[in-house]
């Protein structure tokens, strides 16, 4: 199948020239694939965008020993569209009781990348996470020895706490004291959506980083209730206050080196965002770097964005940049408004509208 024909098939070439920019190809370093069904039919729009990605471990039950992540690995693998060389990155979903050498071990023979940390309770299929994580010291010390990243929803988990508050709260109770407890470690803070989080990752520069999703660079928490409730929007962390999202795109757009692409990319089907209790997770798959080289376009910040797109987050992770190129070109095309899975479907973040920039060639 085309890109054409995947995204939608509404593509059709406008008359005349279009700006276009060619950037190496880049990566998503937050991404849900689920599995079986959902799996093969929101894979090929990461696939067809990314050349690697980091693969969230929260599935039923959740990724937490090597060979289970080994066993993903090939069903993610064999669920490509014919002729992708999209390479998944494995993480490892921490609980209480995971092992440190399990860590080193995985991490030393290539099967995790990294490691996630969800506090219990904090998103979708968290509730095998971390309990206490001063607990967690003695595989934090690990990974930090062997320089393997840890990734962390940075959430609190007292229902008490204000849900717009629960990332300023994490980053003071728990964000800080980690920092200041292992200062070798290598942090990705997913998902920022606060500009005091952006002030805190630069305040650590070097050994934190943060992921900033395409949708949290264009909602902000009015959008969830504009004219209704709009289920589809809703994710975790949820959307903040409008400086928040002016803050993450200027984090975004400025040319430092410790933010980087994390779609959290998160479908799920309509009938469970549809629902008396609505799931939490924006599928931003289909229209991820459409939407981020908008913003950047925006913020007339092109020259920064192959930075972002394909070179810090590879460099905090010390993994290689990637060989061969991604166009995108300033041509408005429509990605289709929601993805067929079986008999149901997923909603597409901006799915139907029209996006003023589209997926161009990929090159090696
Ligand atoms: C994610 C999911 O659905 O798995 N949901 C979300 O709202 N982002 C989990 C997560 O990353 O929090
Ligand atoms: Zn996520």
């Amino acid at each position: 199948m085309s890109v054409t024909e995947l995204f939608g098939g509404t593509q059709a070439r406008a008359a005349g020239s279009f700006e276009t920019l060619t950037i190496r190809r880049p990566d998503d370093w937050h991404v849900h694939l689920r599995d079986g069904a959902m799996l093969k039919a929101v894979l090929p729009f990461t696939a067809a965008q990314f050349r690697r990605g980091i693969v969230m471990p929260n599935l039923v039950p959740p990724v937490t020993g090597i060979a289970a992540a080994s066993a993903y690995r090939e069903r993610i693998l064999a669920a490509r569209p014919e002729g992708s060389d999209f390479t998944p990155l494995m993480t490892c979903y921490l609980t209480d009781i995971t092992a440190p050498d399990e860590i080193e071990r995985g991490f030393r023979d290539g099967v995790w990348a990294a490691a996630k940390l969800y506090p219990a309770g904090a998103t979708t299929n968290a509730h095998y996470g971390v309990t206490d994580i001063a607990k967690l010291a003695p595989v934090l010390e690990r990974m930090e020895r062997i320089g393997m990243p840890v990734l962390v929803h940075g959430e609190a988990t007292d229902p008490a706490v204000d849900i717009f508050d629960r990332e300023a709260v994490f980053m003071e109770q728990e964000m800080l004291p980690l920092l200041r407890r292992h200062q070798g470690l290598k942090v990705v803070i997913e998902h920022v959506t606060t500009a005091e989080t952006v002030d805190l990752v630069r305040a650590h520069a070097g050994r934190a980083a943060g992921t900033i999703t395409p949708h949290h660079l264009i909602i902000n928490r009015t959008s969830l209730f504009q004219g209704g409730l709009r289920p589809h929007l809703y994710c975790l962390p949820v959307a903040k206050r409008e400086r928040h999202r002016l803050a993450l795109r200027k984090a975004a757009t400025s040319g430092d080196g410790n933010f980087f692409i994390g779609t959290d990319t998160a479908p799920h089907l309509r009938s469970a965002k549809q629902a008396e209790c609505c799931s939490a997770g924006v599928f931003g798959g289909a229209t991820a770097l459409q939407t981020y080289v908008q913003v950047f376009d925006e913020e007339g910040a092109l020259a920064h964005f192959e930075a972002f797109a394909a070179e810090n987050g590879a460099r905090f992770y010390g993994l290689p940049l990637n060989e061969g190129t991604l166009t995108l070109e300033k041509r408005p095309c429509r990605v289709s408004p929601a993805v067929a899975v079986g008999d149901e479907d997923v909603v597409v973040f901006r799915g139907g509208e029209e996006l003023p920039w589209s997926l161009g060639e990929v090159r090696g």
